[in-house]
């Protein structure tokens, strides 16, 4: 049982399913189906793949290595259900749920790489932290394995630690992007363009690599320049969710400092 993992089913056509999948067949391994509830959305990723595509999980050749689920969470569970008994290890590519969900399968894991995907941006695979987690050594080692074929930073993360990640992932990530979306936002209403930001937004990536964010947390609310936050409060009236926005974030930027410098 312990031999490498060379046949993969995509279960889901997603932003996670198409670039696993081009990542694993640039490393010689083979997607044999693609699954989608949407017929036209299986069919284009299988032919990216060179796979054949299937929106009917009783159709699924389960003579194979891995089953790799990703859908949308809320209806892992589900999906997984509908998947018929087999031999081949199970596992999903979720920061948030247990690998308990998958233990009707005799060999279940998860493959969880903790970065952002999107279709249309291509990705470079080999920093990307692949979060592994099994039940028995041989379903470890075959997914660890496949995660050093893609990628030089394989983990062992227990269910407990990924939802701590995922948690934390959410702040650095989704919740930074949304920022990006609102100031692009402001921006736009102003006529100007939000290119003239990027540098800006490197630079406060590029100096997370040399110490803690709490060390480089620069602006008016923490250096609690008041006249300033009330001004900017001011100018955000008429939009009453940035102006809360920025006010809470205000007042969390002044207490997270004021608690660690205790
Ligand atoms: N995107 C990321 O950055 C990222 C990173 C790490 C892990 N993940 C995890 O990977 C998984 C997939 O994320 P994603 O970004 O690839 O999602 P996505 O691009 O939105 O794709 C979701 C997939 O789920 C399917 N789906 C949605 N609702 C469904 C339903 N009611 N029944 C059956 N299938 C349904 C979609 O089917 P259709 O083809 O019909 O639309 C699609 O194939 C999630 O568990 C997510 O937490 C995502």
């Amino acid at each position: 049982m312990n031999h490498f993992i060379k046949t993969v089913a995509l279960i889901g056509s997603g932003n996670v399913a198409s670039h696993i999948g081009k990542v694993l067949i640039k490393n010689n391994i083979t997607i044999t189906q693609v699954f989608s509830r949407t017929s036209e959305n299986a069919k284009a990723l299988a032919r990216q793949l060179n796979s054949e595509g299937i929106n009917d999980l009783s159709q699924l050749n389960t003579n194979i290595d891995l089953v790799l689920i990703s859908v949308k969470d809320d209806v892992l569970v589900d999906v997984a259900n509908k998947i018929p008994e087999n031999k081949a290890i199970v596992a999903h590519t979720t920061g948030s749920i247990s690998i308990n969900v998958l233990k009707r399968f005799k060999f279940h894991g998860v493959f969880y790489p903790l970065q952002t995907f999107s279709k249309k941006k291509e990705i470079d695979f080999s920093t990307i932290p692949i979060c592994i987690e099994a039940k028995d050594e041989s379903t470890s080692a075959r997914l660890e394995r496949l995660g050093e074929i893609i990628s030089n930073n394989v983990r062992h993360i227990s269910s407990e630690q990924r939802k701590v990640l995922h948690v934390a992932a959410v702040f650095a990530c989704n919740f930074s992007n949304h920022f990006y979306a609102i100031a692009e936002d402001i921006l736009g209403e102003n006529q100007m363009d939000f290119n003239i930001l990027l540098p800006l937004i490197q630079e406060t990536t590029n100096k997370l690599k040399h110490g803690s964010p709490l060390d480089f947390q620069t602006g008016p609310a923490v250096r609690n320049d008041q006249i300033v936050v009330n001004e900017h409060l001011k100018f955000l009236e008429n939009n009453e969710n940035y102006q809360k926005i920025y006010e809470y974030l205000s007042r969390s930027i002044l207490n997270l400092k004021n608690e660690k410098e205790l």
